[in-house]
């Protein structure tokens, strides 16, 4: 931890948070004329509670991992609309290629010019992000994940440009998210704050954010999980995972996400379940050199009597497993023979594995895909 190392800390412009909250994008956005919004054809469905009074056109074709085709497609349909606002209305994967569309519809660069760190020259469109999950806290933040098929990874792309103008937390647009989604998530967005809480590059600031979002998690994922339509806990999680989006900001994750993007890119699980399954087993490998910090975590979900004997790795699998995350891989379909490839890809993913506060051999995430086969 350096504290005297300088971060910096974006933040959506204005935050709309509670119940009915989707409601307040109308009012802001009142002079808007022709309003872009990009969605599932489930979160299609909450169009109506935003309270957009210009022309609205609807792009609902994006999947659970958004690729290059899935992005090219909304981009040409932005094109043909020309919006003066556009609207991400989902999970991650519809609010990363919101901010990519809002920034690039109107101008010259590729998503090839803008991969990698501050290379989008700028953004002219208004960005409206309203979460409709509880997991990958996409709408605090400056950065865009698309999966290139062609090589089966992901492309990062980082700007100030992509931060929203205005960012909603409602929970009542996660009621009807199903409880085996809100596990898997809710331990994503946990996920963020934990691998930025123990990162190499953990930093006090950013630990605050990160410890307001674990507790959150410790006092209301199970609630969330088994009570779909308490607004409470639905409210906490969203607040968990926005935390979350802010720790991956100036020092994001590291080997748990790192292990778990293969699980994505080539068994194709789940951002949200991939990191779930992988969880505990990074938590307990980082513990010998985080020890204090991993009893904070410990502590704030709640696990101090079940890792009394010191087996941290079955506790907190067990708080997944509690919340009914199937946690093995051989049950989501992979193979054995699968893993060295695992392995290697992930191990390869060096911007996150660099920030792991344990060194991590390609023998030792191979190790971890086996014991959580
Ligand atoms: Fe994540």
């Amino acid at each position: 931890m350096s504290q005297s190392r300088i971060i910096t800390l974006h933040q959506p412009k204005r935050l709309e948070i509670g119940a009915g909250a989707s409601g307040r994008v109308g009012a802001w956005a009142e002079d808007a004329q022709r309003i872009f919004v990009l969605a599932t054809p489930h979160t299609s469905g909450f169009v109506d509670r935003l309270g957009l009074k210009g022309q609205v056109s609807v792009f609902d074709a994006i999947p659970g991992e958004p690729d290059i085709p899935t992005f090219e497609a909304a981009l040409a349909a932005a094109r043909e609309a020309r919006p003066d606002l556009v609207v991400g209305l989902g999970g991650g994967s519809v609010l990363d290629v919101a901010k990519l569309v809002a920034a690039l519809w109107d101008g010259e660069q590729t998503l090839r010019d803008v991969a990698g760190p501050n290379r989008v020259a700028g953004r002219r469109t208004r960005l409206a992000q309203v979460a409709t999950t509880a997991g990958t806290g996409s709408e605090a933040g400056i950065r865009s994940l698309i999966t290139d098929p062609g090589v089966g990874a992901k492309i990062a792309v980082e700007s100030p440009h992509l931060i929203a103008d205005i960012a909603v937390l409602d929970p009542e647009l996660t009621y009807s998210v199903p409880s085996a989604v809100t596990a898997a998530t809710g331990i994503d967005a946990m996920a963020h704050c934990v691998e930025a809480f123990t990162n190499l590059n953990a930093h006090p600031v950013i630990d605050g954010f990160a410890r307001m979002g674990i507790d959150l998690v410790g006092r209301y994922l199970a609630r969330a999980v088994a009570d779909g339509s308490d607004t409470e806990a639905r409210e906490g999680m969203m607040l968990a995972s926005f935390y979350g989006g802010i720790c991956l900001g100036p020092v994001n994750t590291a080997a748990g996400h790192a292990l778990a993007y293969p699980l994505g890119t080539l068994l194709h699980l789940p951002h949200g379940l991939a990191n779930a399954i992988i969880f505990p087993h990074v938590l307990a490998y980082n513990q010998p050199v985080a020890a204090e910090k991993t009893a904070e975590v410990v502590r704030a979900l709640g696990l101090v009597e079940q890792t009394r004997d010191g087996d941290l790795l079955k506790a907190a699998h067990g708080f997944c497993a509690r919340l009914g995350v199937e946690m093995s891989l051989g049950a989501h379909g992979a193979t054995q023979d699968q893993l060295s490839r695992f392995a290697h890809d992930a191990h390869g993913i060096r911007r996150l594995m660099n920030n792991n506060p344990r060194e991590m051999t390609e023998g030792d995430v191979l190790a971890i895909y086996k014991a959580a086969f």
